[in-house]
Order: structure tokens, then C-alpha cells, then sequence
């Protein structure tokens, strides 16, 4: 490792498993201080324990916890270097089957979980002159899926948001980017007999990303060396975004 992210102070939301837990590691072997932030307690703990990060409970669908989550950073570290708006949850039905509360949780925790944490992360970002904002969208964004109708919207409004936020931040020192992963073999994969093999198939590049594949294109956003990158939305998919295969291959 290269000292990437050297003595910086990073956050990172839905850091108990999959790409959050990833970043937070990446970012600790590059030097930084993470604090890693998640609505489940017993894994946060667990997993900070492991990797040398600090955990603090927080539901990212509650804009009073991320408001105390950012405060408490600061209160602690004295700065707030990067932002990763990261956690997320899925319910993959029909759209006319879709039930009110699917649909809350989505919009709560996708949408209003980056909107909280952008928001907080930059008032703060803009008071100090500099910092780095990542948000977890989906390729789905892009390139919907049937059966995710409302998971695909509120990625969508992810990068839409993001970029709005990287436009007004700007000129205030402060980067904002997506980072749009493809499959990934996490907890919001469904533990479903065969997936793995299905999803491996789909992917054009062969297999399904491992999340530290993801974490380092969150690193590039984060680091210096994305220090002219704002407002993009970083797809790392294996090309399954990229365009339809040949016919018949
Ligand atoms: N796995 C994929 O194939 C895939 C593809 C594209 C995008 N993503 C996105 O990547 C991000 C990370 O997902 P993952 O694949 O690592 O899944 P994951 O289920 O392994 O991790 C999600 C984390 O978010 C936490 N979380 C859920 N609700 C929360 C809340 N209200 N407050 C705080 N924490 C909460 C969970 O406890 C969990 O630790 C999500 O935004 C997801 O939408 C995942």
C-alpha cells in the first residue's frame, strides 16, 4: 500500500459487511482513521474490532443520526476528510407488487440516507475549505433491472443529487462523486441455491466483483489522485452496462 488516504478521517455508512467493510479496510491500509457506521450493532462492533476502525450505531434513514455521526467525527478527530454514503438495502419485486413499506425503506435509506449524509458531510466540508464526498448508487441507476423498479430510481436520483451537490460544492473545495458497482457478492445478494454461478455468468468480464474491486475505485474518488474528479459517477460493472453482447454469443 502507498499511504493513499494517510492520516485522513473517514466515515464510512453500511460499513458492517459487503463494499462498506471493504472501503473501511482499503482506507485503514492506506492510513486512514475510519469510523465505520451501521444500523447493526453486533456486526459494526464485531467488524471495527477486526479491521482497527471506530463504530457508532447510527440509522442513516434518521437525519438527526447522521447529523450526531458527523458532529461526534469532528468532535473526536477535529476535521472530516471524506464522506461515504454507502449503505443500502434492496427488495426486489414486481412494481405492481411493490408494498408501501419496501418502498419507504428504499426511498429512506438510498435516497434520504445520501441526501443526510451528503448534507451533513458538507456543511461541515464547507466550513473547513476542503473534503471529499462518495455516494454508493448502482449500475441499476443507469441501466435498470425488472423486478427493482423503485431500487433503480433511487439510484438514479443518487448520481442525480450527487452531481447537483458537486456542481454547488465546487467552488467551496469540496469533490462529489458515485461510484455506480455492478453485481457484487455481498449480504444483498439473496442466499438462493446456484446464484452464484448465474450472477458469475451474466457478468461479460466472467465473475461477479468482489467488493474489494469496488473499494478501490472508491479509493481513487477519495484520494488525491481523483483530486480533478467531481461530479462523475464511477461505473464499475465488468462491462455489464456497457452495451448489449453479439447476438447469439
Ligand atoms: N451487492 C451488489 O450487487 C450491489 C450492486 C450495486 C450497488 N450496491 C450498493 O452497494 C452498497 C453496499 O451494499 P452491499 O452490497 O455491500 O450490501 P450489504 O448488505 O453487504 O451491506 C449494506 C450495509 O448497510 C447497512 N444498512 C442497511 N440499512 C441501514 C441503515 N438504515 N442505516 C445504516 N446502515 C444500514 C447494513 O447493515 C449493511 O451492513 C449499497 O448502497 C448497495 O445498494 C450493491
Amino acid at each position: 500500500m502507498t499511504n493513499r488516504m494517510q492520516d485522513k478521517i473517514v466515515i464510512v455508512t453500511g460499513a458492517s459487511s459487503g463494499l462498506g467493510r471493504a472501503t473501511a479496510e482499503l482506507m485503514i491500509a492506506e492510513g486512514a482513521r475510519v469510523v465505520i457506521a451501521d444500523i447493526n450493532q453486533a456486526a459494526g462492533e464485531a467488524v471495527a474490532n477486526t479491521i482497527g476502525a471506530e463504530f457508532v450505531r447510527v440509522d442513516v434513514g434518521i437525519p438527526g443520526e447522521v447529523d450526531a455521526l458527523v458532529a461526534g467525527t469532528v468532535a473526536r478527530f477535529g476535521r472530516l476528510d471524506v464522506m461515504c454514503n454507502n449503505a443500502g438495502v434492496i427488495a426486489t419485486t414486481p412494481v405492481v407488487e411493490t408494498t408501501d413499506e419496501d418502498y419507504d425503506r428504499m426511498v429512506t435509506v438510498n435516497f434520504g440516507g445520501v441526501f443526510y449524509g451528503t448534507r451533513a458531510a458538507g456543511r461541515v466540508m464547507v466550513e473547513q475549505g476542503f473534503g471529499v464526498i462518495v455516494n454508493t448508487a448502482s449500475n441499476g441507476g443507469c441501466s435498470p433491472s425488472a423486478g427493482m423498479a423503485v431500487y433503480s430510481g433511487t439510484k438514479a436520483a443518487v448520481v442525480a443529487l450527487s452531481k447537483a451537490c458537486a456542481i454547488e460544492l465546487a467552488p467551496k473545495g469540496v469533490r462529489v462523486n458515485t461510484i455506480s458497482p455492478g453485481t457484487m457478492l455481498t449480504g444483498m445478494v439473496p442466499d438462493v441455491e446456484g446464484i452464484v454461478e448465474m450472477l458469475d455468468k451474466i457478468q461479460p468480464i466472467g465473475y461477479a466483483a468482489k467488493p474489494s474491486q469496488m473499494a478501490a475505485g472508491v479509493l481513487f474518488l477519495a484520494s488525491d489522485e481523483g483530486n480533478y474528479v467531481t461530479g462523475h459517477d464511477l461505473v464499475v460493472d465488468g462491462g455489464a452496462t456497457a452495451g448489449r453482447s453479439a447476438v447469439g454469443v
